[in-house]
């Protein structure tokens, strides 16, 4: 089973990104099964219902978030009934949505687990304690479980995917938004990458126009940061070949679609 993973779509401009390159992405690699982490996708902050509507339009299959997913307020209003979406799992209990959920891809299912990290991000449950039921959960149904760890620190990162190591089938980083060179397979057969990387502007500052983000470094003043909304842009991905049988992966590879990396169809 191949998968392709698209990372943190950030503002108009990642969308844009996201339509056009999606469909010729799935065209190329011909994946089975398509997410994309969605939590930048309205104004760099959270998602509205409309742009996760337009997410599995365009042909995902399934949207992963992260820190920034109830910073719309209209979440609240879907959140619970967005079968296609996962926030991260580790949130305290009684906060509204699912942090895991199964999607069967030709009569096999597989497992979409999100998790965020807890090193420089604001104090949420274990999230290796969550990963342990979660797996333990998941495994009664399937061998095939895909984490998107949401997270800032590579060791945090690195940490969770060598605990689960052959436990599930993959284990990728995102919320840096910057592509790490990183990717390979653990020796029980877990694919990871520290970080995917983002998918949108690419002359910003991680997604962000770059004289606020510099104006604050210089004063020290609160600062609204926001995406740009015109100039060059950028697409980051993962593309993950998975033995269903075993769940364990074969092969991970990059994708990165940027003015020094064009895209070749
Ligand atoms: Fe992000
Ligand atoms: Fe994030």
């Amino acid at each position: 089973m191949r998968l392709l993973f698209i990372g943190d779509v950030v503002g108009s401009m990642g969308r844009d990104q996201l339509q056009q390159y999606m469909p010729k992405l799935k065209q190329k690699y011909q994946p089975q099964l398509t997410i994309v982490n969605g939590e930048n996708a309205a104004s760099g902050k959270g998602i509205t219902e409309k742009i996760y509507k337009q997410f599995l339009e365009w042909g995902a299959d399934v949207v992963t978030m992260g820190n920034h997913t109830f910073d719309k307020k209209e979440i609240f209003s879907f959140i619970d009934d967005a079968k296609k979406m996962v926030r991260p799992a580790n949130f305290p209990e009684g906060t509204p949505g699912k942090g895991i959920l199964y999607v069967n891809v030709n009569g096999i299912e597989v497992a979409i687990v999100n998790l965020q990290g807890r090193t420089f991000l604001p104090p949420l449950d274990d999230p290796f304690r969550y990963a342990d039921h979660l797996v333990e959960e998941a495994k009664k149904r399937t061998n095939v479980i895909f984490i998107d760890f949401h997270a800032e620190a590579t060791s945090e990162k690195l940490a969770l995917a060598w605990y689960l190591d052959g436990q599930i089938s993959a284990l990728v980083g995102t919320h840096t938004h910057v592509q790490t060179a990183d990717q390979r397979i653990l020796d029980q057969g877990t694919a990871y990458i520290t970080d995917v990387g983002m998918t949108g502007p690419y002359d910003g500052i991680i997604g962000t126009e770059r004289d606020a983000v510099i104006r604050r470094f210089l004063t020290s003043l609160p600062a609204r940061f926001e995406p740009p909304k015109e100039g060059r842009t950028q697409l980051s991905g993962v593309i993950i070949d998975i033995d269903e049988k075993t769940g364990k992966s074969k092969r991970i590879d990059r994708i990165l679609i940027n003015d020094d990396h064009p895209f070749f169809s």
